[in-house]
């Protein structure tokens, strides 16, 4: 197996590079001291490309691939996973969701504007009782001749502030449990839609993170994706590819920490010479770059998988485990090479630290991607692990 990379992957790496340092990094330490995150470099991110960078041509995306996908989100996650975490709710949730299971209409509707960033994306599961045991929704629709009338809270919505398209699911028949349940596309200007409190978080303070309110909302029966019924389905699936894009967060925020314990320890001495001649410290280095590279070999193998039409939800729950735990790992021993200057914000890596964290959580808490690849190994998924 190898991986070359395309003439269209190196210039997507390369383009989210240059974002990154020219144009997130300077006002990285602000924009999470501020929990505020300018409409600006939204707008940009979608001038670049990044916020369709998956949606086909025809619906004005980008067209590319998964694998690109990694790069982007790598490369930003390097620099800021307040940023990243923008891209990938809106490429893999919401422009995913939609384009791979919406009728041509909403295609139409919605795609072109989400692809050039004029429209930003939110995608709503979560709620106050319904985490990791997301068959508990609460949130409930009840149709009334051509609408649905949808109740309820979300919790936890990332870009919820901004969004002007909530992915909504919700309960259409509780009897039937996870097969009653649908989902909808929701729009933020209709009457009833309520951007609740916004979160003060640990990390990735730069994100907009709300709950929703949904109070008698009236969503047509056309915006419903999918059959009624289908949106426990539509949820798990939107999750597998996005959790390619969390590990691929996980992946970045690990090397980016990485990079910069590696450029101190040349720059820093101690004892006469520069502390990466010290065998305590190049050894922890040793330590990180292997933990990258073997995540990030895991986030490309996902998203190959994806590429080719092959089955990846269990590549990418395994992808996202284990990147998530070498940031985990990374980042506080990239405080730990820096020392004191490594406590300190002008540094970086105590913010990679407080963001890595969030990587455990979201889109499926490392506990519950382990159920997901046990589950999947006791049907004798592991075959297709090979080759
Ligand atoms: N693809 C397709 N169908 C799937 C599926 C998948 N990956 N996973 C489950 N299903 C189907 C099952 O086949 C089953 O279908 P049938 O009724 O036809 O048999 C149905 O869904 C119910 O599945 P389970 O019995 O496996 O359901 P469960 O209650 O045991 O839960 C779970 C499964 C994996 C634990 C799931 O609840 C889960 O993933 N929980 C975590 C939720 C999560 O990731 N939330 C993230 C919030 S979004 C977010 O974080 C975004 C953000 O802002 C960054």
């Amino acid at each position: 197996m190898q991986f070359r990379f395309t003439e269209e992957q190196e210039m997507i790496r390369q383009a989210a590079r240059d974002f990154a340092q020219n144009e997130l990094l300077p006002g990285v330490i602000e924009r999470d001291e501020t929990q505020h995150f300018p409409d600006a470099l939204v707008r940009r991110m979608g001038e670049l490309g990044f916020l369709g960078l998956m949606v086909s041509p025809e619906y004005g995306g980008a067209g590319m691939d998964t694998v690109s996908y990694v790069l982007l989100m790598e490369e930003l996650s390097k620099v800021d996973a307040s940023a990243s975490v923008i891209v990938s709710v809106q490429n893999s949730l919401v422009n995913w969701g939609i384009e791979t299971f919406g009728t041509e209409a909403q295609k139409q509707r919605y795609l072109p504007r989400l692809a050039r960033g004029e429209l930003v994306g939110s995608f709503c599961l979560s709620e106050p009782e319904a985490g990791s045991d997301a068959t508990q929704q609460r949130t409930i629709a009840v149709r009334k001749g051509d609408f649905y009338i949808l109740s309820g809270t979300k919790n936890w919505i990332t870009n919820a502030g901004r969004a002007g398209l909530y992915l909504v699911v919700a309960q259409t028949d509780p009897s039937k449990g996870s097969r009653g349940i649908s989902v909808f596309i929701v729009e933020r200007e209709w009457e009833g839609v309520i951007v609740g409190k916004k979160e003060d978080k640990l990390g990735i303070r730069g994100s907009d993170t709300h709950t929703m309110i949904f109070n008698d909302v009236k969503v047509p029966v056309e915006n419903r994706i999918g059959e009624e019924g289908f949106g426990f389905k539509f949820a798990m699936k939107t999750l597998d590819g996005g959790r390619i894009g969390i590990a691929s967060q996980a992946l970045g925020i690990a090397s980016g920490a990485y990079e910069l314990a590696l450029r101190y320890s040349t720059q820093r001495r101690a004892f006469g010479v520069p502390i990466g001649k010290h065998q305590a410290v190049a050894f922890k280095l040793a330590q990180m770059a292997t933990q990258i590279e073997a995540a990030r070999l895991l986030c490309l193998r996902a998203a190959r998988a994806k590429d080719r039409g092959e089955p990846y939800g269990l590549l990418a729950s395994m992808a996202k485990l284990y990147a998530s735990r070498v940031a985990m790992f990374v980042a506080p021993e990239a405080i730990q090479v820096h020392g004191g200057y490594g406590y300190v914000k002008e540094y970086h890596v105590e913010r990679l630290f407080r963001d890595a964290k969030i990587t455990e959580i979201y889109e499926g808490t490392s506990e519950i991607q382990r159920i997901v690849i046990s589950r999947a190994l006791s049907k004798g998924e592991a075959p297709l692990l090979v080759g």
